[in-house]
């Protein structure tokens, strides 16, 4: 299983929307994709249309991070979507997870230790995290072999960068765990003709030591997929954005390149 954060503490730069159609199309590939909901906002887990984990009454991925937990109880909190797709729904105790966290031991590893016992399971899974650099982010780093980052045309993505590059170093250097593979930059929300200010920034994303392997544009089309509860895969396979997330999905690498028909 490729394990995969999509991570930025910058709020709005749709890492949830990257994290489902991404997720959508690995599935619409053939790809068993198991999506991670790691924000008590739910927003992947809304746009799935799916329940979210009820606290108290069922086991969340919050509480088996704190207690610990076996593969079937790992198993329980996998929701089928579609074909293909699954998903840990979200749960409100995410909220109050990061200051839990701070009082256990090994508390950087828990995401580690109960989606490990997932990995037989599925071909893909992609983590969709909260706009923050705390320590439940800190465990989807540890956790991930892989990093991709949402970002949109704002000039605060580049400040945005330079610090998520750099509590990746700490993290690194402070618990001794392997550098993550970043897979490269997703510029969502692309909305043309750029102002000269949007044209510059744009520019100077395309100028850093990462990749591009996404560009997504604003389309009303993404929306519409939400409220039906359906990836762009499913509700419109045919338009620009799905060949986009298509795109995407083999500029960084989880996909084949098809030869040209
Ligand atoms: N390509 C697109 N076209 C149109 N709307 C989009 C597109 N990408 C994202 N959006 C919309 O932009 C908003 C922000 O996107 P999203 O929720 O995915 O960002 P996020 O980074 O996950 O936000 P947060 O930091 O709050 O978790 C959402 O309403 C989403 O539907
Ligand atoms: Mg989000």
């Amino acid at each position: 299983m490729t394990r995969d954060a999509l991570l930025n503490q910058k709020g709005g730069v749709a890492k949830t929307t990257t994290t489902l159609h991404l997720g959508g199309t690995l599935a619409a590939a053939g790809r068993k994709t198991l999506l991670v909901d790691m924000d008590g906002q739910g927003n992947l887990t809304d746009a799935l249309k799916v329940p979210r984990l009820e606290p108290g009454g069922e086991l969340t991925l919050a509480r088996a991070m704190l207690d610990g937990c076996d593969r079937d109880q790992a198993r329980s909190l996998v929701r089928r979507h579609s074909e293909n797709l699954w998903v840990i729904p979200s749960s409100l105790d995410l909220f109050t997870l990061p200051r839990q966290l701070h009082s256990t031991r090994s508390k950087e590893e828990r995401l580690d230790w109960v989606l490990e016992l997932l990995g037989d399971d599925f071909d893909h899974c992609l983590v969709d995290c909260r706009p923050a650099l705390d320590v439940d982010t800190d465990n989807i780093l540890r956790w991930a072999e892989h990093v991709l980052i949402p970002v949109d045309v704002d000039e605060f993505s580049l400040k945005a960068l330079e610090l998520l590059l750099g509590q990746v170093q700490t993290l690194v250097a402070e618990t001794r765990m392997p550098m993550p593979h970043y897979r490269g930059l997703v510029i969502n929300r692309i909305a043309r003709p750029f102002s000269g200010f949007h044209a510059k920034v744009y520019d100077a994303l395309h100028h850093l030591p990462l990749p591009v392997v996404g560009e997504i544009p604003l389309r009303t089309v993404v929306a519409e997929a939400k409220n039906k509860g359906q990836t762009i895969a499913q509700y419109e396979p045919k338009s620009d954005v799905a060949r986009m997330f298509r795109d995407l999905a083999v500029k960084a690498g989880y996909l084949p390149e098809t030869p040209a028909a």
